[in-house]
């Protein structure tokens, strides 16, 4: 009678014990996607709009409902707040004027807060969730030439556009940035939604762009890009220039030790 009773006893505690480290980190992950995290979001949400009413209602207005002086915010999503905080180009120094990339003012956290409230506003693009190591560089290269090589020229370089308006640099956008840029279209730059540039697309295009801050120069000096042309020209710039000092050297010595062997000896 004893054995069957033990057998049973240690089963159940060993089902037990399985319960109990399997339910660990059951509980710990229902604790971040449960009210713990709610309650986190609606005190960014909480934060944004404090910063917000200081920061951006007088252009923005009460609500992100927009102004005279700036569009409405609703609907914009976190893509658009999160890439017009991190390039700078909000808050808006001067109304009217193409907002240039400058540095943030806002710190990591205010911008996480902010960007939680301009989503909280309305539904609108999310952040991508972009990795150029999955990128393949043919691809975004192809990507490039296609749909962004028009506006901001095949080296990233920028270029004017009509009205007095530019497309900037591409040199010092992060792989997050290039991401969002054609989501949320700022400016005078079209939206480009995932049935044109697919979210793999997108790594591979932040993946090229990336690259063209620093190509590999293939053979030759870099000489700011600006071409074979150019270089061409500069190498013979220099190959003549050398040339014909090296010509009058000689020609020079030369003469010099003909005079000085002509002259009469003492
Ligand atoms: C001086 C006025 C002004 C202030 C202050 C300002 N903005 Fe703006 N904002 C603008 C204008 C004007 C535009 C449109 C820029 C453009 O399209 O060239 C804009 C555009 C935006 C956009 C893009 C909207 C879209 O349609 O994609 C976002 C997001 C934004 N602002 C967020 C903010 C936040 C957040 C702040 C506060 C930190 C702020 N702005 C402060 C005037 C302002
Ligand atoms: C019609 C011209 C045009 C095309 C095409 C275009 N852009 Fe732009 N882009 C712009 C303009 C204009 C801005 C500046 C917007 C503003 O803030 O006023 C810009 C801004 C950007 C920025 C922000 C750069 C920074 O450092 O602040 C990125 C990144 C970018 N574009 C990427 C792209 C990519 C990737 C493509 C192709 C999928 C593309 N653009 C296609 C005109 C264009």
């Amino acid at each position: 009678m004893r054995r069957p009773m033990t057998r049973p006893m240690t089963r159940i505690a060993v089902e037990l014990a399985l319960v109990a480290v399997l339910a660990a980190p059951l509980g710990a992950l229902l604790a971040t996607i449960g009210p713990g995290s709610a309650r986190a979001q609606e005190d960014a949400v909480e934060a944004g709009e404090e910063l917000f009413l200081t920061g951006c209602v007088s252009c923005h207005g009460p609500g992100g409902v927009g102004t005279d002086q700036g569009p409405t915010l609703i609907g914009v999503g976190a893509a658009a707040a999160d890439f017009m905080l991190r390039t700078g180009r909000m808050p808006l120094a001067v109304p009217g004027q193409q907002p240039p990339r400058k540095e943030p003012a806002y710190g990591d956290e205010d911008i996480t807060y902010l960007v939680a409230y301009v989503a909280s506003l309305g539904p609108g693009p999310e952040i991508p969730d972009v990795d150029p190591e999955r990128g393949d560089m043919a691809m975004g290269g192809e990507l490039y030439r296609e749909n962004c090589a028009a506006c901001h020229q095949a080296a990233g370089s920028g270029g004017a556009l009509s009205y007095g308006r530019h497309a900037p640099s591409l040199h010092e956008a992060t792989a997050t940035e290039i991401a969002e840029a054609p989501r949320i279209g700022p400016g005078q730059m079209p939206v480009f939604g995932p049935e044109v540039i697919s979210d793999s697309d997108l790594d591979s295009l932040a993946l090229y762009v990336l690259q063209l801050d620093d190509p590999a120069d293939p053979g030759g000096l870099s000489l700011g890009r600006i071409g074979p042309v150019a270089e061409g020209f500069v190498a013979i710039l220099i190959g003549l220039g050398t040339l014909i000092v090296v010509a009058r050297w000689v020609t020079r010595t030369r003469r010099q030790r003909l005079t000085e062997a002509s002259e009469p000896r003492p």
